[in-house]
């Protein structure tokens, strides 16, 4: 059954994030090394992906490689970089026909130079689409992201170009990674695991939270569009009562 039309395409996210969690289990479970779940969990992508810039959701962000992950044996690390390296070339051309914008956040710096080059040609060649902006969280965590946040705005106030009164929540936003992306309305982790991992920290404060047991390499547009219609059944109050919302 074709969930998508049962989607309210006047109430969709604005900003979609998704932890793609579970490919290591995922090649376990069929007897496989990991790289096997790692090259699986790329189809995934390009399913949500397709499936996002179609019902015109505007922003999608990926959780692809976390600060933490640099942690994982380096045989590992080489091949997620490979593999980052094959589906930028290769998804290039998805992007271009779905008139998507590539975006990336995170300590780029950190990623090994050929990872870095591909990027920034892909976010070049892509900079003026409009339809969706994808965002790859790559070496990215959040902490990190908010100590850099903290470091910049500080030293503008050094610098006498911020006043310490002046800082609000939109000066903050403006300085994190995330500066042009609205607030995450819902986020999505695969494979069980009910935890952030260091995602998004400030961006999620009211986003909705969606956890399912399918892992990543299963994961495909219906499951998005399960995810979407949970979504779509919540009551977001932000705090108000329900009777002020009607
Ligand atoms: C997610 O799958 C991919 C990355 C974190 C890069 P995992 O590799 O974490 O898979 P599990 O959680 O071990 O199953
Ligand atoms: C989170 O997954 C990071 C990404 C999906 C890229 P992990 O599998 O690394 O998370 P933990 O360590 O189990 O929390
Ligand atoms: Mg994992």
């Amino acid at each position: 059954m074709d969930l998508k039309s049962d989607i309210l395409l006047e109430a969709l996210p604005k900003h979609i994030a998704i932890i793609m969690d579970g490919n290591g289990r995922w090649a376990k479970q069929k007897g496989m090394l990991r790289a096997f779940g790692h090259e699986n969990g790329t189809k995934s992508v390009r399913q949500v992906v397709e499936a996002s810039a179609e019902l015109g959701v505007e922003n999608l962000t990926l959780y692809a490689f976390s600060t933490e992950n640099w942690k994982r044996p380096k045989l590992e690390v080489k091949t997620l970089m490979k593999l980052l390296i094959s589906s930028l070339k290769k998804e290039i051309k998805t992007l271009q026909d779905n008139n998507i914008k590539l975006s990336a956040i995170g300590s780029l710096n950190l990623l090994p130079s050929k990872v870095y080059k591909e990027l920034s040609e892909v976010m070049e060649a892509t900079k003026d689409n409009a339809r969706m902006t994808l965002t790859l969280a790559l070496s990215y965590g959040s902490r990190e992201e908010l100590l850099n946040t903290v470091k910049e705005i500080s030293n503008k106030v050094k610098n006498n170009i911020i006043s310490p009164e002046a800082i609000d929540e939109s000066i903050i936003n403006k300085h994190l990674y995330t500066q042009n992306l609205p607030d995450v309305d819902l986020l999505i982790r695969t494979s069980g695991e009910q935890r952030i991992s260091n995602f998004l920290l400030w961006q999620i404060a009211y986003a909705e939270l969606y956890f399912t047991h399918t892992l990543w390499p299963d994961f495909t547009k219906q499951d998005l569009y399960k995810a979407i219609i949970e979504y779509q059944k919540r009551e977001r109050r932000f705090g108000k009562t329900s009777e002020q919302l009607s």
